[in-house]
């Protein structure tokens, strides 16, 4: 069965950050200091789905959609981390999931995306290699708890972003500024993962995936200085994520590291443990140039003309997702697993129409373009499984706040009222069409 669902992450909407005995996490800590957020936005009440999430299965079974990819949150079942579990935390995820499989969604859950117990953080993070083994302690409790019903699991959430935004260039929590010495936190999350997959597999998970932020990289120009650039953002944002997964080995980092030495013997064989399905979060292509001279990092964002743009300023390029897709088909042969897209989505200006309509039609056309270029990959023969749309709410877009709505579903923050938009209504048709005629 192809999956057709929906995504969204915990400290994105779930809110009720102190109840039930949930500990703080790195964006607990990161949204309330000043500057970080627009406007200091934090997540502490965000779409308040720790209350409404009845609602929101609802709203998802009035969708027609068969799978939800949601992620939990790991300091509400490990408030400091490690030891100590709070079964308050799994009981909500274990309510959600019988609602979900009783509306014939199948549950999806992502064990980490980017909440990090904040008493982690205080070991010293994705930078403290003790922390991947404590992930797969916490991957087991979870399993214990949900493997009997769970079909799919993700390890992590794009850890080129957490370690790029988070850690290299601080605009994410936990606000590390340390540019390429942040790849510790590249290869320690990888590490967590390969540890997960085992501890997954232990606990009777069925079918387990890692989902990685993939984008297809142009060079400015073919000038030498560009397309050097252009290779070292490639290594940098996919392969090094991708490669250690698919084919066990680390591209050449020797031009941006001056020694790779927190890979110990053995950890690119736990780390390139079979996935069933590598998952893929596609937003748009990147160009690339030579970076000026003396910048701290090897490349620089040209930007892509000639194009619509997001709010958030991101260009539409629909069939960047194609080229992806056969790219990766191409570049990982007979290595690459089938695909998951776990994210595909654009933010946009959304009003409320004064008799309560959302005429979101960019995102429409942004989604058909989209869903269209994955078809076509699949007749060029990429093996793609399932598709997850970025969002199903508007909600906390991490240091945008409230600024950039992603959802299917409108929110009103002040009220929680949910208005779906005309999109929701639009992938309701094209999923009530397509499960018609697909396998
Ligand atoms: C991805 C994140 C997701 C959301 C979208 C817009 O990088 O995984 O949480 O913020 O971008």
């Amino acid at each position: 069965m192809f999956l057709w669902g929906t995504a969204t992450a915990a400290y994105q909407i779930e809110g009720a950050t102190g109840e039930d005995g949930r500990g703080p996490s790195i964006w607990d800590t990161f949204a309330h200091e000043p500057g970080r957020t627009r406007d200091g936005h934090t997540g502490d009440v965000a779409c308040d789905h720790y209350h409404r999430w009845r609602e929101d299965v609802a709203l998802m079974a009035g969708l027609g959609v068969n799978a939800y990819r949601f992620s939990i949150a790991w300091p509400r079942v490990l408030p400091v981390g490690s030891g100590r579990v709070d079964p308050r935390g799994l009981d909500f995820y274990d309510r959600l999931v019988d609602a979900l499989l009783a509306a014939g969604i199948e549950p999806v859950p992502t064990l980490f995306h980017w909440d990090l117990p904040q008493a982690l953080e205080e070991r010293g993070g994705w930078l403290n290699r003790d922390v991947c083994r404590i992930f797969a302690d916490y991957a087991a409790t979870v399993a214990a708890r949900l493997a009997d019903r769970v079909p799919w699991w993700i390890t992590l959430n794009e850890p080129f972003v957490h370690m790029a935004y988070g850690y290299a260039m601080g605009v994410h929590a936990p606000g590390r500024l340390l540019m390429t010495g942040a790849l510790p936190a590249a290869h320690h999350q990888l590490l967590a993962h390969g540890l997960a997959v085992q501890a997954l597999r232990a606990a009777g998970a069925r079918q387990v995936a890692l989902t990685n932020n993939c984008t297809p990289v142009r060079p400015a120009s073919d000038g030498e200085a560009d397309l050097k650039a252009a290779e070292a953002y490639d290594i940098l944002h996919n392969r090094l994520f991708n490669d250690p997964i698919l084919l066990g080995k680390y591209p050449d980092l020797s031009a941006y590291v001056p020694e790779v030495d927190f890979v110990r013997d053995g950890d690119l064989e736990t780390i390139s443990a079979p996935l069933d399905a590598l998952g893929v979060n596609y937003y748009n292509p990147t160009r690339i140039a030579a970076p000026p001279p003396g910048a701290g990092l090897p490349f620089e964002d040209a930007g892509i003309t000639g194009h619509p743009v997001t709010a958030f300023g991101w260009p539409v390029v629909p069939d960047g997702l194609r080229e992806l897709l056969t790219g990766l088909k191409s570049r990982y042969g007979t290595a690459l697993p089938p695909i998951l897209i776990t994210e595909n989505g654009c933010s946009q200006e959304d009003a409320l129409t004064p008799d309560g309509r959302v005429e979101d039609d960019a995102r429409v056309a942004y989604l058909d373009g989209h869903l269209t270029a994955m078809r076509q990959a699949m007749a060029e023969g990429v093996d793609v499984r399932g598709y997850f749309v970025w969002s199903l709410l508007d909600n906390f877009e991490w240091a945008e706040g409230y600024h950039q709505r992603f959802g299917l579903v409108h929110v009103d923050f002040a009220t929680q009222r949910r208005t779906p938009k005309r999109s929701y209504h639009w992938y309701r048709d094209y999923l009530r069409k397509a499960q018609n005629t697909d396998t």
